[in-house]
């Protein structure tokens, strides 16, 4: 379907002014299939069209469906297990031998999507709770987009969303079946709450020991990446730990972090 300069520049800027995430020409293809929903729902035939009855107001529920469609939610439990051992295997116990004295740990996954990655780190922590006796660790997970909020909330998965990067003893031990679903158990949501949050808002979080913002800084344009960046930072103990999913990275991006001298893959907020 043809789309007119004007008509992706409108969707485009409406994602960046309202998420941060930028629309590459390399990625304005998936305008077509994810806004194919709400051109439906709205008995619009073009992008065009859409594009005009979006007009200017961004506060419409119009434009928050558009932002909806357009922001990318690819998730799966445990993603890129290798990060997910080294965080449990020598992060966790790096920061916890540091708050003995409190015994409290708290943990954001900013940029949760629909909530496997906060689900996960449950996971792991419940499996080392014999290490944890006693210990109070929190996990905040957040998200720009309200509907996957809800459905992390929820905590109920479909069959293929479940089998995706969990393993069946896995999905037996933490999940119980619904229907044709699988619903994480009482004592997995416990420990995790959620909130709709915005990066590129200021708006103080909390302050957390350990945090994961994965996959989420590679669509943001290299100013509101250190932005974020810095926001992030500003939500951190002075000696938490940051880390980021396969292949990104913080340096060159931002002077609000430094390479973790022994825990590789990890970054601490510098010294102000
Ligand atoms: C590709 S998913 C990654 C999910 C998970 N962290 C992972 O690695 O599997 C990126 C998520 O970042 C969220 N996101 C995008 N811009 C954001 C912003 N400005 N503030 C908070 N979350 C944002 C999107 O809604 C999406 O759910």
């Amino acid at each position: 379907m043809d789309m007119s300069p004007i008509a992706a520049g409108a969707f485009s800027k409406l994602l960046e002014r309202t998420t941060g995430q930028e629309l590459v020409a390399g990625r304005r293809w998936r305008i077509e299939t994810a806004l194919s929903p709400v051109m439906r729902a709205e008995g619009l035939e073009t992008l065009d069209q859409l594009a005009h009855r979006l007009g200017r107001d961004e506060e419409t529920r119009l434009a928050q469906d558009v932002v909806e469609a357009l922001l990318n939610h690819e998730t799966s439990f445990f993603r890129d297990i290798t990060i997910f051992r080294s965080f449990a295997a020598e992060a966790l116990p790096a920061i916890a031998a540091l708050r003995g004295d409190t015994k409290r740990l708290r943990i954001w996954s900013a940029g949760c999507s629909t909530g496997q990655e906060a689900y996960s780190l449950a996971i792991e922590l419940r499996r080392q709770a014999h290490l944890w006796q006693g210990w109070d660790i929190p996990i905040v997970a957040t998200d720009v987009s309200p509907q996957a909020i809800a459905r992390a909330r929820e905590g109920l998965y479909g069959q293929m969303e479940i089998q995706r990067g969990l393993p069946i003893g896995d999905m037996i031990a933490w999940f119980n079946p619904e229907g044709e679903s699988w619903r994480a158990k009482p004592e997995l949501r416990r420990v995790v709450s959620f909130a709709v949050h915005n990066l590129i808002d200021a708006t103080p979080i909390g302050r957390f020991d350990v945090v994961l913002c994965r996959n989420v800084l590679l669509y943001f344009p290299p100013e509101t990446r250190r932005l974020v960046l810095e926001h992030i930072a500003a939500a951190m103990t002075p000696d938490g730990l940051l880390f980021l999913g396969a292949g990104e990275t913080v340096l060159g991006q931002s002077d609000a972090f430094e390479a973790d001298r022994t825990l590789r893959g990890f970054y601490r907020p510098k010294a102000r």
